[in-house]
């Protein structure tokens, strides 16, 4: 898909199912590189990024088959160990292979995944811990190579929390000789995931979610069958797309826990949310109010959260400043707001002021990364007149189809009847 034209001006009614995770299914299926067997997932989510790792993990060996969400990765004849340059640059979440790869087989080559419209995108911290589990880590042609005859477990100390590089380091100590503690580990949901699935394969693992989590090495790991988490990110979106235009949405199959941050500062912009065991119905009112953010790691507000969110507060009835703490260039998407007639500026690279204007006017736009593309979209819906969105291929790598969900929801007409009280 290139393009979504939106005319926009109208309430969002309805109900949205969320999809599986896409940042917690990349860690599972580049997990199934750890078992010399199939891995089964289930709830997993029809995205671009799914296809391309699913690419990288055929072109090592292992054999991918899905239908209707469900997946089932054999990795027994792996028999590659390099993740060509062709491959990863297409998603830089193929460094999650580099662990995976050097804990069975000792050996890895990983093309360096390079930066992204957001930012430089580092892996030192990835290859650091390696190192301190023992591998001997070289860098040549644009490639990261990892040997280990086995990997030893050790102490590992993050500098800052970073969400893939505890995912891989998790996965490398899961098969490493010994007890691992990674410190200053991250805390998402994906975290937690991920090392509930190695342990259903056999590893050892304790104290994910929290910033401390120990690792005891096994020998091996076995088949096992997953369940994908719902995405937070997509629910999020939802939840902001509701409260900018003032509409009524229930989103189920989602995880409320997961969004405690993004449902205080939704409340506090003025929407009225309810939540259920597995959904959220967000209600949009007027006026929405003004409300500053600071992204940081888990379970503070998400940066994935951050453009849709800059997206509302352009017609808040006030001033709010956003703080992007954790990418060095994640606001490419308030130039094409600004497009749209929303009141910007940024300061410092990593502040914005947003000062709320009445309306926002349709008009074309072009998305530069995955959540600026959904930043567009609510503005869009909320814009008066036809927003075109140019570059929405974007959009297909984290989101299921978000103009078919629109078209998918059941047109609730509130005002004459209730949603059932669910709780
Ligand atoms: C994950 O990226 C997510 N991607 C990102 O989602 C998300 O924005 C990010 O975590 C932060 O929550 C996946 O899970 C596939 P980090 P990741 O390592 O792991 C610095 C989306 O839209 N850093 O937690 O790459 C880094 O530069 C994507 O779905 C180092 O300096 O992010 C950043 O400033 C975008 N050295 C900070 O740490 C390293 O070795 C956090 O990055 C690693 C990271």
């Amino acid at each position: 898909m290139d393009k979504i034209q939106i005319n926009g001006g109208r309430k969002l009614y309805g109900e949205v199912s969320i999809s599986g995770a896409k940042n917690a299914a990349l860690p599972l299926i580049a997990s199934a590189i750890l078992v010399n067997g199939k891995t089964r997932f289930t709830n997993v989510p029809d995205l671009m990024d799914i296809k391309s790792i699913k690419l990288l993990l055929e072109d090592l060996g292992a054999t991918c088959q899905s239908s209707q969400g469900v997946l089932e990765i054999d990795g027994a004849h792996i028999h590659k160990i390099e993740a060509e340059y062709d491959l990863v640059r297409k998603m830089r979440a193929s460094i999650l292979v580099l662990g995976p790869l050097v804990a069975r087989f000792g050996h890895a080559k990983v093309s360096m995944p390079g930066g992204c419209a957001i930012g430089a995108r580092p892996v030192n911290m990835h290859l650091s811990g390696l190192e301190a589990l023992g591998a001997e880590i070289t860098m040549d042609h644009g490639y990261i190579e990892a040997k280990a005859s086995r990997l030893i477990g050790n102490e590992i100390y993050f500098d800052t929390p970073t969400v893939t590089g505890t995912e891989n380091l998790m996965m490398a100590a899961s098969l490493a000789k010994g007890t691992s503690v990674l410190r200053n580990a991250a805390r998402e949901p994906e975290i937690v995931a991920l090392a509930d699935a190695l342990n259903n394969m056999g590893a050892r693992i304790s104290g994910a979610g929290t910033a401390i989590i120990t690792v005891e090495g096994v020998q091996n790991l076995s088949s096992s069958e997953i369940a994908v988490i719902p995405d937070r990110i997509e629910t999020g979106t939802f939840m902001v797309a509701a409260a900018a235009t003032g509409g009524d949405v229930l989103i189920k199959d989602c995880e409320p826990e997961h969004l405690g941050s993004i449902i205080s500062k939704l409340k506090a912009a003025g929407a009225e949310i309810l939540t259920y065991p597995d959904s959220i119905r967000v209600m949009g009112k007027d006026p929405i109010h003004s409300v500053d953010i600071k992204t940081v790691p888990y379970p503070g507000f998400p940066t994935d959260m951050q453009a849709q969110f800059m997206a509302l507060m352009t017609i808040a009835d006030g001033n709010s400043v956003i703080h992007e703490s954790i990418f060095e260039n994640r606001f490419i998407h308030a130039n094409e707001l600004l497009r749209l007639g929303a009141d910007i500026s940024i300061s410092s690279g990593n502040l914005a002021m947003v000062r709320g204007v009445k309306k926002l006017q349709g008009a074309p736009v072009m998305a530069s990364d995955l959540r600026a593309s959904a930043s567009l979209v609510i503005a869009g819906l909320v814009a008066e007149g036809t927003t075109v969105i140019s570059r929405v291929y974007h959009m297909d790598r984290g989101y299921e189809f978000i103009e078919k969900n629109s078209h998918n929801w059941t047109p609730i007409s509130f005002e004459s009847k209730k949603i059932p009280d669910m709780r």
